[in-house]
């Protein structure tokens, strides 16, 4: 048994996500985390919302509520929606809490007595009007590179590159629209990563078993140009957590605070925190995660995130904690994922394309979700939603195999066998092969999940569940009953063995679906990932009673496809 820390990229609190956000991170880390589990190990798995940075800031300002009660209520509402799609976090934390705020200037203290941080005086785009800098977000114009005039003063939506304020042609203020702008001088503190890119870079060189897509943006971003760069960690906004020392105040710092991508990464540690605090459990509870000298050495941690996250997780955050001299947890494993797009465009936030979270659970239930986001995860190249795939996956693989086949064996069971595990009869040659079957799948399966491979497991469970509706497809016990009662019996018998270990295995992919295979047999002991699969199914004792549930998965019909298609493409 191991230990394993997992940790999803937090959201941005600036409204409920999009499914692109959900298959970017949550969703994929919430199957690894329940497949570790179910494999016996110890699991803290982590999420948080991000609440700091200009994008929380102007969403307050359009929704005219004081922004620590909006951040509040989208956190309660995103906290909603996760458990609405089953995402099993340990805890989900908010980067604005008090954990957070002394562990983020515990670790800029830190940075600065080891000499990693500069004061740097800045130029930055000031609005008289606005009467405060516009960093970030609060910033709109012209893109430099491709001419987009939306593009923000952090980075252009349209050509993805990264900008400065200062860079945009025609820049206008974004809460009040004033083109009056004028360049002001103000002191900032800067992370010297730049020192630290030889060991951050043979860091990266160690980490050969991580995906491609992953170490080949580090690298990018430690050679391409001059190299990696200092970053700026401060900002002039109100909300944030305010730049101290420590616990001492900063000398010129009064009224700034921490960039929000300087405080966030560190929110995975101190959402450990707050989990601790919420089960009121000591300090080493939490440390024993994440400080190597407090029992972490032996814990393996695992982060997923979309790909434009990469450079802050392989570069940034590492910066942060290989700088501050302490014994901190540095990342295992980096899994990082393309991008989702909507029906021949991107989903868009901004614009409110594509489907988001709230929306998707009012039409079907998260297992419909998450199957077809789980098996068109863009783990290696983007990938695209259209409501016509997702009609034609759901009824395939979720309603005619899965569905299909739980409805058929507990149906017949019921008219047939008095809705008992029947008795009598003995497993044969047909019951080998689908066994044989099940334990070279199983076992890639396996593979495929220990390598967070979520594509091919996906696929690889989907044959799991094909070999049993096959099975008892071909095996026809409505025609063999009138002859031999006890082969009848021991078929079914068989099928009905299969649903605790199919429970077992689809919990991480379709847990509510896996929920409702467990409740066919109520299983005695409770079965537990199958360390022998001829074991595992052949463990329901004759007479039971089986519990027939009600249609797992319904069909989408065309004509829902098309209604869905219209009501959620508005351009
Ligand atoms: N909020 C960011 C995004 O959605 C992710 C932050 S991840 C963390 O892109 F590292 F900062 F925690
Ligand atoms: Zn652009």
């Amino acid at each position: 048994m191991a230990r394993i820390l997992i940790t999803s990229a937090i959201p941005y609190i600036n409204g409920v996500k999009h499914l692109g956000n959900l298959v970017g991170s949550q969703l994929p880390s919430d199957v690894y985390a329940r497949y570790c589990r179910a494999r016996g190990h110890e699991v803290m798995f982590i999420c948080a919302t991000d609440e700091h940075g200009t994008p929380a800031e102007i969403a307050a300002e359009a929704a005219e509520m004081p922004i620590e009660d909006y951040c509040a209520e989208m956190h309660t509402t995103q906290a909603r929606l996760a458990d609405g799609f089953r995402l099993s976090f340990d805890h989900f934390g908010r980067s604005s809490s008090q954990r957070n705020h002394g562990l983020t200037q515990h670790f800029a203290g830190r940075l600065a007595e080891n000499g990693l941080i500069s004061e740097v005086v800045e130029d930055q785009v000031y609005s008289a009007v606005d009467g405060r800098f516009l960093p970030d977000r609060y910033i709109k114009g012209t893109c430099p590179e491709c001419g987009y005039e939306n593009a923000r003063g952090d980075q252009c939506e349209n050509c993805t590159r990264q900008l400065d304020p200062v860079d945009l042609i025609n820049p206008r203020s974004a809460r009040s629209g004033a083109t009056d702008l004028e360049i002001r001088k103000t002191r900032h503190l800067h992370l010297r990563q730049s020192v630290l890119r030889d060991e951050l870079d043979s860091w990266i060189d160690s980490k050969s078993d991580w995906p491609i897509l992953t170490t080949s943006i580090a690298r990018k971003w430690l050679h391409d140009g001059d190299g990696l760069q200092d970053r700026g960690i401060t900002r002039d906004l109100d909300w944030g957590i305010p730049v101290k020392r420590g616990e001492h105040p900063w000398p010129g710092m009064e009224d700034k605070v921490f960039y929000v991508w300087f405080d966030a990464p560190i929110a995975y540690i101190a959402a450990t925190a707050e989990w601790a605090d919420a089960n009121r459990l000591p300090e080493e509870s939490w440390q024993r995660w994440w400080r190597t000298d407090k029992g972490a050495a032996d814990v393996h941690y695992v982060q997923f995130m979309g790909k434009d996250n990469v450079p802050f997780h392989t570069l940034s955050f590492p910066a942060t904690i290989i700088g501050s001299g302490e014994p901190w947890k540095l990342v295992d494993y980096i899994k990082s994922f393309n991008f989702l797009n909507y029906e021949g465009g991107q989903f868009s936030t901004s614009l409110g394309r594509g489907v988001f979270m709230d929306d998707a659970l009012d039409v079907l239930p998260a297992d419909y979700w998450r199957w077809w986001l789980l098996k068109h995860v863009p783990e290696t190249s983007d990938s695209e939603f259209t409501w016509e795939s997702f009609r034609l996956d759901v009824n395939k693989d979720l309603a005619d195999v899965l569905g299909n086949f739980v409805s058929r064996v507990t149906k017949f069971c019921r008219s047939r066998f008095d809705g008992k595990v029947p008795e009598g009869g003995t497993y044969g040659p047909a019951e080998t092969r689908a066994i044989d079957e099940l334990v070279a799948r199983v076992s890639a399966y396996e593979t495929h999940m220990d390598k967070i491979e979520l594509r091919k497991a996906c696929s690889e469970l989907r044959e799991i569940w094909t070999v049993g509706n096959n099975y008892f497809q071909a095996a026809t016990p409505w025609q063999v009953l009138s002859e031999d009662r006890d082969r009848a019996a021991a078929i079914v018998r068989f099928a009905l063995n299969l649903f605790p270990l199919y429970s077992v295995l689809s919990e991480p992919f379709v847990p509510d679906a896996a929920a409702t295979m467990k409740s066919v047999t109520s299983c005695d002991p409770a079965m537990t990932w199958p360390d022998d699969i001829r074991v595992a199914v052949d463990r329901l004792r004759p007479g039971r009673d089986i519990h027939v549930p009600d249609t797992m998965f319904r069909k989408i019909t065309e004509e829902e496809q098309n209604d869905m298609h219209a009501r959620f493409t508005r351009q």
